[in-house]
């Protein structure tokens, strides 16, 4: 990874910036991002829409990811939309001053509270989940006196193979309306009857951390086939087709994600026949990658602490993080790679069970790792934790949060600040 080097001392560099001097300046734990890194990541879903929808498209930032008003200001920059699934989410991108038309709106069960801010805030679209919604939507608008581009979610009836929790695209989800059962369409036909509400397009998302492309090429077929009857039948035009997020992402040497330019010109073409097929121009394409943006820019730094061996059996490695800062391991088994930082340069000799500090037996970090040989004070970076890591974070056992520092050109900056004592009391009363 062209992120990740080794410098003369022998420590690892991300970005540039020594992370044993970052875990000494700032603390650890510790997240660093590397700027430079998910800058590049944006470009190239940017450049990819150039080339393989003519610029008729846009990647709209999934920012449940990672969410900050730093990350919003840098996917501006890079012409991104974003897409937020909740009023905090939406309320940071706009403090962040990310223009409100191109935010996606999303959520299976949005309050009425949340509805209506993203209303006055004017929010570029409305990513409707079900009937409750669109009708509470309406009167909504009608009452604020406005108008809103809305896209209905649609459960394509595609299972792509991921982690049961975070499959979505199946007919057993909470998201969305069916396809198969017509739900769709009737939602569709409703909405042609709507004053304030205005359909614009079909969303689905499949599930994240996806390898292969044919479940996307499916999911686009089906939803343009979708278009191509609600035309008939509704008599609506959608232009829009929002094929959500889910690009998967190297985390060890077992994963072989398929690149993105690679996989963008695959649904490109399934996308472009199925529009062919039905008579409908090529629609406006969104996607919202959010793993894949920051997924890998991200690392982990924790200081070694007690180390346990267990004759026989395997070795702790204890750490002054955990699943408060990195929940992934309790909740799915996720795999992480993991580089011990001050002796970056040294052969991996060593297999350990890498555990966090909070009182819990499930509190691991990672199973098996390979580290390099190890003991209490070292560095230890656990890599590509930028994605669903400082966004998932608790106060379990009443830890805080840690601090993002964000490096760029060798040069490091606090992007949020380390949460403190205080903080963890303050809204107690
Ligand atoms: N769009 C929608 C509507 C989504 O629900 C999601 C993710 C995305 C886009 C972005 O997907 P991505 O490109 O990041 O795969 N906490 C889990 C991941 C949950 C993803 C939920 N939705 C994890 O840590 O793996």
């Amino acid at each position: 990874n062209e992120s990740f080097s080794v410098n003369r001392e022998g420590h690892l560099t991300i970005g540039g910036a020594d992370t044993v001097a970052l875990a000494r300046e700032y603390g650890t734990p510790l997240y660093v991002m590397d700027e430079g890194m998910i800058r590049d990541n944006c470009r190239r879903y940017r450049r990819a829409i150039d080339e393989f929808y003519g610029g008729r498209g846009i990647a709209a930032y999934a920012s449940k990811a990672f969410s900050c008003k730093e990350i919003y200001r840098i996917v501006q920059q890079e012409g991104m939309g974003v897409d937020v699934v909740s009023e905090g989410e939406l309320y940071t991108s706009l403090l962040a001053g990310f223009p409100a038309d191109k935010i996606f709106f999303h959520g299976n069960n949005k309050s009425e509270g949340e509805l209506q801010f993203a209303i006055r805030q004017r929010v570029g679209y409305i990513v409707v989940d079900n009937l409750r919604e669109l009708h509470t939507l309406e009167h909504l608008l009608e009452r604020e006196g406005q108008e809103m581009k809305i896209l209905l979610r649609v459960k394509p009836g595609v299972d792509a193979h991921t982690h049961q929790f975070i499959r979505t695209g199946q007919i057993d989800s909470k998201f969305g309306f069916a396809l198969e059962t017509g739900e769709a369409l009737a939602a569709a036909r409703e909405c042609a009857a709507l004053r304030r509400a205005r359909l614009v397009g079909l969303h689905c998302h499949i599930g994240s951390q996806i390898f292969e492309v044919e479940p996307f090429c499916l999911a686009a077929r089906r939803l343009i086939g979708l278009m191509g009857q609600i035309r008939r039948e509704c008599g609506l035009e959608l232009g829009m087709l929002n094929l959500g997020g889910g690009f998967g992402i190297k985390y060890t040497e077992e994963d072989d994600p398929v690149p993105y330019e690679r996989f963008m010109e695959r649904v490109s073409l399934a996308i472009h026949e199925a529009a062919a097929a039905e008579g409908l121009p090529v629609p406006y394409v969104v996607l919202e990658p959010g793993r894949s943006i920051v997924g890998r820019a991200g690392i982990t730094l924790y200081t070694v602490g007690a180390r346990k061996e267990i004759p026989g059996v395997r070795t702790y490695l204890s750490v002054d993080g955990g699943m408060t800062d990195n929940p992934r391991y309790a909740l799915y088994q996720s795999k992480y790679e993991a580089i011990v930082a001050n002796r970056a340069g040294e052969p991996k000799t060593e297999t350990v069970t890498i555990a966090g500090r909070c009182c819990e037996s499930g509190d691991l970090l990672a199973e098996g790792a390979k580290v390099q040989p190890c003991s209490p004070g070292d560095i230890l970076a656990v890599l590509s934790t930028g994605a669903y890591n400082y966004s998932m974070a608790s106060n379990y056992n009443r830890v805080p949060r840690p601090a993002v520092v964000m490096v760029k050109d060798g040069k490091s900056r606090v992007v949020v600040r380390r949460e403190s004592l205080d903080d963890l009391v303050r809204n107690d009363l």
